[in-house]
């Protein structure tokens, strides 16, 4: 199914009003879609002690594993402070970049950083992560970087 970019970044951004920011005012908001068409969302999750909080990226990939689902095509991302009156681009951190590194193809895995549904960048995994440390470094299928 060809990737409806706008669509998956209003999907982002209806996720992003489920945030639960009370320590930092920051909210994320995800939409990632697997390669069966399903689209599984994600907000950020935080914690009185901190540590335990969730970022949206890992949310939606997390919920789409615990369904069985560990195929994905791209993800949408947008973030900003409550209440912003425009959104900035928003990168995923290091921890959620190592998650997609789990599940996704570094050459092809679309990384879709919005601002809005008309305006966004694009990167595949592979240039927000160049070498990644995957799952074939360990033996588990085919490498996927040079
Ligand atoms: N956060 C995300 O959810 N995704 C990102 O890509 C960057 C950071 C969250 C974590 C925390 O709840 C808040 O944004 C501030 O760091």
């Amino acid at each position: 199914m060809p990737l409806d970019e706008k669509e998956l970044i209003r999907q982002a951004l209806k996720a992003r009003t489920y945030a639960y920011t009370p320590y930092s005012n920051f909210q994320v908001g995800a939409a990632l879609l697997a390669a069966d068409g399903r689209v599984f969302t994600g907000c950020n999750i935080e914690s009185a002690s901190y540590t335990p909080s969730n970022c949206a990226e890992r949310t939606a990939f997390f919920k789409a594993v615990s369904e069985g689902v560990r195929d994905f095509k791209a993800i949408a991302i947008v973030g900003g402070p409550e209440g912003a009156e425009k959104l900035d681009i928003c990168a995923p951190c290091g921890v959620c970049r190592q998650v997609m590194m789990e599940f996704c193809d570094p050459e092809t895995f679309r990384i879709l950083l919005a601002v809005s549904p008309e305006e966004y960048q694009e990167y595949t995994l592979k240039q927000l992560l160049p070498m990644g440390f995957g799952p074939e470094n360990l033996g588990k299928g085919k490498m996927k970087y040079d």
